[in-house]
């Protein structure tokens, strides 16, 4: 949630630093600003409303001309969208100027107290009392004033600072949000994550909690907010290729990440299958004490949002065929609960970013209290990966579009693979190791038969996208699949309300809704629970509502009760949703088309939920 960025060097810093707005603006689009020092010592500022090219436009006017600055796109939290709640944030004087990712929990009785002593604000940020924090303790020294200024301040921050009284640095500190320094020739970069420095560097070193950086020019120098001590840190290479920040010929970067399924499923899987041995081996957990793997006679899964839906297949996957039991919990709740949890217990966290912040708080508090804990993380190197004992990287590439699709892909697809890893040192049988990882090899060609009903799915979006509410229903492995749908649809095409169920709990309440202007979706491939979704399916007909059911492809007599039909290839019942998933992520695109939404940055959303 917001991105950050900052440049020093010899280039013009509103280079970098619109190109990594640009980059970072899935992070959040609702307002965006940046402030450089030019050569006369003066921070100049723009800011707009709305998305980045509305600063883009603004900046062609006003030609902001200096080595050094900072950049902001903003997620509103405290202060709804304007330019004046934009950052950066300057003092009193306008002589500092920050950009804040996070949320400062403390900042009204700051705030008070500051204004006690005569500090204007000018916002109605969380974020402007650091400024104004770090103007109170400034004695000439910029980062000391920030480590006093933190001193004060509860909550989450990832900050970048300038100030034309102590001009050629850029301090930056970090709690809870994320932070990067990319390191390029005489020129250094800040950034919120890697994607914005991919093709200015590929050397990035990962700020750490309790870190503070102080950048400049000729190179940097990183002491911990506590006691000031240095911290001597090695830079890593990022794997990022400009490719994968870019559409690719696609006019949305979600239909191009729903088209690279088959590639999706490719890279997640390559090199962990052994065909002939039905075994799965998985690198990020083989380094693991093999004893404390088997030992683990529960398994927690945490996630928020799409990520919690791929951890409900996997519960499925994993209690069906690994016999291990399973519970799902989603981050916003585990963290304030009392959980249970013993050495045995393995707390898995699932999440695209590794940033969320629930997710990651539900991870560190199952940590404290013993647990083993997994994670199945996309990106690399993101605070969920580095603080779990052990997982499994998604390779599903760099996913942009706010909206999760082939992440969610991926992430059901490791969870087969997992299946098949703690299956076979459990009871899992050779032959049935065999049978799973020969089909799960099958995935990629079996999604491209999948996408060839695009045609199909944008003619069914324009016939639909008139109705107001939609119900999605599907039952065990495609249950989870049912929730996908009505959030992806949600969320996409925002002026659609929909509802994801069981189908089982439809007369426990939903029934009451269904009529003529009502669709239901129906997933129901031929698998253990076709009859009873049937039954489901008899009950909506007959109060009149629509149904459009995803089938398994040869099901003929399904259109005797159903509108319309998209068809999907045969595979195994437990990786059903894995292609089930792929026309409802596309219906609610072209819903999203048809109705003329954003569909790649919908309105309210950011894709990484830094904040509670
Ligand atoms: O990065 P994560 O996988 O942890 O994100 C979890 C959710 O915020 C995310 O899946 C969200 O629900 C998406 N917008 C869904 O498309």
């Amino acid at each position: 949630m917001c991105g950050i960025a900052g440049y020093i060097g010899k280039n013009e810093a509103s280079e970098f630093l619109m190109d990594a707005l640009k980059r970072l603006e899935y992070r959040g689009y609702d307002s965006a600003g940046v402030a450089v020092l030019d050569k006369n010592g003066e921070i100049n500022c723009v800011k707009s409303v709305g998305k980045i090219n509305a600063l883009e436009k603004k900046l062609k006017e006003k030609n902001l001309s200096g080595r050094s600055g900072i950049a902001h796109t903003r997620w509103a939290t405290h202060g709804h969208p304007s330019e004046k709640n934009a950052h950066p944030h300057c003092d009193c004087e306008g002589d500092i100027y920050i950009a804040h990712n996070g949320i400062i929990e403390n900042y009204k009785a700051l705030k008070s107290k500051l204004i006690q002593a005569g500090h204007k604000f000018k916002s109605e940020t969380d974020t402007e009392v650091i400024t104004h924090l770090i103007e109170s303790h400034f004695q000439g020294n910029l980062e000391q004033a920030v480590l006093n200024a933190l001193k004060h301040t509860e909550g989450a921050y990832a900050i970048a600072v300038i100030s034309k009284n102590d001009p050629g640095k850029i301090i930056i500190a970090k709690k809870s949000s994320p932070l990067i320094i990319g390191i390029g020739e005489n020129e250094y970069f800040i950034a919120s994550d890697p994607s914005a420095t991919v093709g200015y560097t590929d050397k990035v070193i990962y700020l750490d909690d309790g870190e503070l950086g102080i950048i400049t020019k000729d190179g940097y120098k990183i002491i911990s907010i506590i006691d000031s001590n240095e911290i001597h840190k090695d830079h890593c290479k990022v794997d990022l290729d400009v490719s994968e920040v870019q559409k690719g010929g696609y006019d949305h970067f979600l239909l191009k990440e729903i088209f690279e399924g088959p590639e999706v499923v490719k890279n997640s899987i390559r090199g962990r299958i052994i065909p002939d041995e039905g075994l799965v081996k998985l690198g990020g957990l083989d380094v693991l004490d093999q004893k404390k793997l088997r030992n683990i006679n529960r398994i927690i899964i945490i996630a928020c949002g799409t990520a919690s839906y791929a951890g409900l297949v996997g519960e499925y996957m994993l209690e069906e065929y690994a016999g291990i039991p399973v519970e799902v919990e989603l981050g916003s709740e585990f963290r304030y609960r009392k959980p249970i949890i013993d050495e045995r217990t393995a707390v898995m966290a699932v999440s695209q970013s590794g940033e969320t912040a629930d997710t990651l708080a539900s991870l560190l508090e199952a940590k404290r209290k013993g647990a083993l804990t997994l994670g199945i993380v996309n990106v690399v190197g993101s605070a969920i990966a580095r603080e779990t004992d052990a997982g499994v990287y998604n390779h599903a590439g760099s996913e942009i579009s706010v909206a999760s699709t082939k992440a969610f892909i991926s992430q059901m697809t490791v969870f087969a693979l997992l299946t098949v890893y703690f299956g076979r040192t459990r009871n899992m049988s050779l032959t049935m190791g065999k049978r799973i990882t020969e089909e799960i090899q099958k995935i990629p060609s079996l999604i491209e038969k999948v996408l060839e009903s695009d045609g199909q799915i944008k003619i069914l979006a324009k016939k639909y996208s008139g109705y107001k509410n939609f119900l999605f229903l599907g039952r065990k492995y495609n249950y989870p699949i049912a929730k996908e749908g009505a959030l992806k649809l949600k969320e996409i095409a925002y002026y659609i309300h929909a509802e994801g169920y069981a189908g089982g709990e439809m007369k426990h309440g939903p029934i009451a809704m269904i009529d003529e202007n009502f669709p239901c979706f129906f997933i129901v491939p031929n698998d253990s629970v076709y009859e009873k979704m049937w039954s489901n399916m008899e009950e909506v007909k007959a109060r009149n509502g629509k149904i459009i059911a995803i089938a398994t492809e040869g099901n003929e007599d399904i259109k005797d009760l159903a509108d319309d039909v998209i068809y999907v290839p045969k595979t195994l019942e437990m990786l059903t949703p894995i292609l089930t998933a792929i026309p409802l992520h596309l219906f609610a695109a072209y819903v999203g088309i048809e109705l003329g939404c954003d569909i790649d940055q919908p309105r309210n959303l950011a894709k990484s939920v830094t904040v509670e």
